[in-house]
């Protein structure tokens, strides 16, 4: 198993390119299955979870292409509607993003509960309940979903989320696309990734408005076609350079990034004394005055979001002062806590919150990779952490964030892949 080995003590400075997003190419390749005609996609990152997805998307007969320059091409023509077995989707939780697809094409779908970081329950009930406001019928058995249409397949409806989560929105409007009639999401999430989904389907002939807001209405075809589409930037991958740079008192360009899709990020990283600014071709970061300790809560889009909570706190073990930061999206994402503490870092938990007092300075240790984002906030604490801190299981990394030890290193960081 590789493991990283990090020298703290150097700035993270220069450029960095920032790849597609991880969130929004695992729906799109989801999307793929609603047409019998290819789907382009370009900006493809490669991170682990893209393959794992295209796995899945095999054993549906879906042919997947990839070529230069990032682009995959995947082509549903000859797809099939089998079942999406345990050991598939218990590796990725976005695999339930296929039920939706499968269901509006084919009629019926039977799907594994999925599996994914371990970072609380994480219930799948609203995707559930969309794909029931369209009328189709959902049950439950040794631990697969069973989903059917009626024979003249889905019909348009109101799906009301009681929280907007993003998944669950992706479900009601690839259901949506091809549901007869027109179909209102009232709730839903108003995440960029989402957005992107419904510019995809949009390509693909899908009738969408609203999406990004509150309120979304989509008019059911009787059919999706080729399109091609340029995936989005990875924001939760630019914030997590951005906390680089601030956390080592760099300097740093991100490229490609959008300052307006980090949401409520940009004021936080200001107030806790980095400067921002879109440059024409991202973001520009830069530190040179103190850390100061900023208090945090994750929220939906446009709030702060819980996939930047972990490497926040890093960034706040080392600020003056002392930061509250409140988990309300997942209920026990704090793994990154105990291993933080191996640093020096000074966090107590209650609940859902954890207390971050600043320390003057970190110690390398060894340390354990648990979830995608908790082992990144490890990295980024190692940064400045005196001398060598070594980072396992880091396959956990691998699967969201493209080449990470390479482009920390063409930034300026000292840190090595040491395999086996
Ligand atoms: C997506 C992101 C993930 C991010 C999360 C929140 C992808 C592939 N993953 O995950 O990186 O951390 O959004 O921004 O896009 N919930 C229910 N019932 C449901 C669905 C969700 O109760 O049917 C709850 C979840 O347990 C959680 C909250 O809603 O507490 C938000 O989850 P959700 O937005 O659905 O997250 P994902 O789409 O799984």
């Amino acid at each position: 198993m590789d493991r990283l080995v990090i020298r703290g003590g150097r700035r993270i400075e220069g450029s960095v390119q920032i790849s597609g997003a991880k969130n929004a190419v695992l729906p799109q390749i989801a999307a793929a299955l609603l047409s019998s005609e290819p789907l382009e996609l370009s900006n493809v990152p490669e991170v682990t979870d893209v393959d794992t997805m295209l796995d899945m998307m095999r054993e549906f007969g879906v042919i997947a292409t990839r070529q230069s320059e990032r682009k995959l091409i995947l082509n549903a023509g000859g797809a099939h509607n089998a079942e999406a077995p345990y050991d598939m989707v218990r590796r990725m939780r976005a695999s339930i993003l296929v039920l939706a697809p499968l269901v509006a094409r084919f009629g019926s779908a039977r799907v594994s509960l999925p599996g994914g970081c371990a970072i609380g329950a994480r219930p799948i009930d609203l995707h559930l309940k969309a794909l029931e406001a369209l009328g189709a019928e959902v049950g439950m058995e040794s631990g697969y979903i069973h989903a059917r249409t009626k024979a003249d397949g889905l019909r348009g409806g109101r799906i009301v989320l009681s929280s907007p989560s993003v998944g669950a929105t992706e479900t009601a409007l690839m259901a949506a696309c091809l549901a007869r009639g027109e179909t209102e999401i009232l709730n839903g999430a108003r995440d960029p990734e989402v957005c992107d989904l419904a510019l995809c389907l949009a390509a693909m002939g899908a009738r969408i408005e609203g999406a990004g807001t509150h309120r979304i209405l989509v008019q059911g075809v009787d059919a999706l076609h080729h399109a091609r589409h340029d995936l989005i930037s990875d924001r939760i991958e630019a914030g997590t350079y951005a906390i680089a740079a601030a956390i080592t008192g760099g300097r740093l360009e991100i490229l490609g990034a959008h300052l307006e899709h980090l949401g409520s990020v940009g004021a936080v990283l200001e107030n806790a004394g980095a400067q921002l600014w879109p440059t024409d071709r991202g973001l520009m970061v830069i530190r040179s005055g103190p850390l100061r300790a900023v208090d945090i809560g994750t929220e939906p889009y446009p709030g702060f979001p819980t996939d930047l909570q972990a490497q926040f706190m890093a960034l706040m073990t080392v600020a003056s002062g002392a930061s509250v930061i409140r988990e309300t999206v997942f209920e026990s994402r704090f793994m990154h806590v105990p291993e933080l503490a191996r640093l020096g870092a000074n966090i107590s938990l209650q609940g859902s919150t954890a207390l971050v007092r600043g320390v003057e300075r970190l110690h390398g240790a060894e340390l354990m990779a648990t979830d995608l984002r908790a082992s990144v906030s490890l990295v980024l604490a190692a940064l400045v952490a005196e001398g060598e801190t070594t980072i396992h299981r880091i396959y956990h990394l691998d699967r969201g964030y493209e080449s990470l030890d390479h482009k920390l290193v063409q930034c300026g960081g000292d840190i090595r892949r040491v395999s086996g």
